[in-house]
């Protein structure tokens, strides 16, 4: 095991793993209800090797694809490294070659016009699929029940922009795909494009459009008629990358911007609205059109979140001070109306999580995220430094926050993501790993299973992970049915 600089990216729960697993029929404390079999797959981001800068890199760590299987037989894990051609060609040097994130000027010569993405984001299951995906690049096909690597994947050859959006959204009634790549054509270019996969999987449109500048775009959603793209002023630099600065850089003075494309129609009638100056957010919870509007869920932020883009705008804020709220964005339909209006719906988090079949549509239940200011101090690790320690639950109809769920000291709690529930009226299940910490560098590791209808309640069940694992990025639940389809 290569040693890492001694920095919190490299440190405590951010410790490299740096190997691929498989445990077999782990141990359930509880009952796993029935209707809950099939697979919670995740991103993991895990660098085999120590970057070659420490500032920015995080970021930047190979992908891996964990697996933790439900069927009648038991639970059994398994993480394997997705192999990408950037992991490949460190894996045959015995060391890292690449340079800072998102910025090829600053990579040896060996790895000129290699593949720069890693993969480490979100695992999307669609048409059968399970696509690895960072929105530097393209993504990475897995067989999902292997974890092999299949290859690089380009729609059989159809896509032509140069990256995809590691958040897509699929429309629940025609399980049509909807996304986007930003930096399409290079870059720091500002070309976005925008594109539409049938429920096959085949790409039946791709469109292109420029944007206001070139913005870090990392999510965006679905309304029944629109797609809606956020922009908010991190914004990329050719100049700066070539000097070998930073990718991205906070702007706090410029605007934010939501553009309304009809979902199935032309950029051509792509509609801006103008937001304020110097938000950003990087995870929205759902879009849906009523009262001749389409509102949007958001997890906004003051700032920038990553302290590493703030600081290369010039932006000296503390991280506990960024400051933000769950917020409603309305972009009214009439005529005439240039500006979004926002209203507060929650205290600030991030990973929002909502049904798949609401996807699109006015809906009442979601989760996400957060920090409570006043809880147990959260663990140490992650991308900002801090994890989770506090599930809160929202009723859109009413737009506020009508639960939470505190986590107990020295734990915290990853991604959720939602599992239907075939019963009349009943919100599903949430499922999460939780890491708890019980020495100076020791933490075990569960899979928590929760009833959606009482997040406060135990467990319904909690699943032993023996092994090491470190913070994962997003999730996604594929339930055994579909994985039998697709075999
Ligand atoms: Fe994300």
């Amino acid at each position: 095991m290569p040693s890492f600089k001694e920095i919190p990216y490299y440190q405590f729960l951010n410790k490299p793993v740096g190997k691929e697993v498989r445990l077999e029929n782990l141990v359930v404390h509880g009952t796993i209800p029935e209707e809950i079999r099939g697979s919670h797959y995740r991103a993991v981001p895990d660098p085999m090797f120590d970057p070659r800068f420490g500032d920015d890199t995080l970021l930047s760590d190979d992908g891996m694809v964990s697996r933790l299987d439900i069927s009648d037989d038991g639970v059994n894990f398994e993480i394997k490294y997705v192999q990408t051609a950037r992991h490949q060609a460190e894996e045959a040097a015995g060391k890292a070659l690449f340079g800072r994130y998102r910025n090829p000027y600053t990579d040896l010569p060996d790895v000129e016009g290699v593949d720069r993405t890693v993969s480490n984001t979100t695992p999307v299951f669609h048409a059968g699929k399970l696509l690895m995906t960072k929105e530097d690049g393209l993504p990475y096909q897995v067989d999902p029940i292997t974890l092999d690597t299949i290859g690089r994947y380009d729609f059989d050859g159809a896509i032509r922009s140069e990256t995809m959006t590691a958040h897509v959204r699929i429309d629940p009634a025609s399980q049509k795909i909807y996304f986007y790549g930003y930096e399409a054509d290079g870059l720091a270019s500002n070309t976005v494009s925008y594109c539409v996969a049938d429920a096959n999987g085949k790409l039946i449109s791709e469109q292109f459009f420029e944007n206001k500048y070139c913005a870090m775009m990392h999510d965006f959603l679905i309304s029944e008629n629109y797609a809606v793209i956020p922009t908010f002023p991190t914004k990329a630099d050719s100049e700066r990358l070539k000097a070998g600065g930073a990718h991205w850089a906070h702007d706090q003075e410029d605007d934010s911007w939501i553009g309304l494309i009809p979902r199935d129609g032309s950029v051509d009638d792509m509609r801006w609205y103008k937001g304020p100056k110097g938000v950003h957010s990087f995870h929205m919870m759902n879009a849906f059109e009523h009262d001749g509007a389409v509102h949007m869920d958001v997890h906004m932020f003051a700032s920038n979140a990553f302290e590493f883009v703030r600081e290369a705008g010039g932006i000296h804020i503390p991280q506990q001070q960024v400051g933000g709220a769950f917020e409603r964005w309305t972009m009214d339909l009439a005529e005439g109306v240039e500006e979004v209006r926002i209203t507060p719906m929650g205290p600030p988090g991030d990973m929002p999580r909502i049904a798949d079949a609401d996807m699109g549509l006015p809906y009442v239940n979601g989760w996400y995220l957060t920090v409570n200011p006043e809880g147990p101090p959260p663990l140490l690790g992650g991308p900002v430094g801090a994890l989770f320690n506090m599930i809160m639950q929202i009723n859109a109809q009413a737009g506020q926050v009508v639960g939470a769920r505190q986590m107990p000291p020295a734990h915290a709690i990853s991604e959720l993501v939602h599992i239907p529930s075939s019963k009349e009226g009943h919100m599903g299940y949430l499922m999460a790993i939780v890491d708890q910490q019980v020495g100076d560098d020791e933490y075990l590791h569960e899979t928590w299973i929760l009833d959606a209808n009482n997040i406060n309640a135990d467990p319904l069940a909690r699943i032993e992970i023996p092994h090491r694992l470190r913070p994962q990025v997003h999730g996604w639940w594929v339930s055994q049915d579909k994985l039998e389809a697709c075999q």
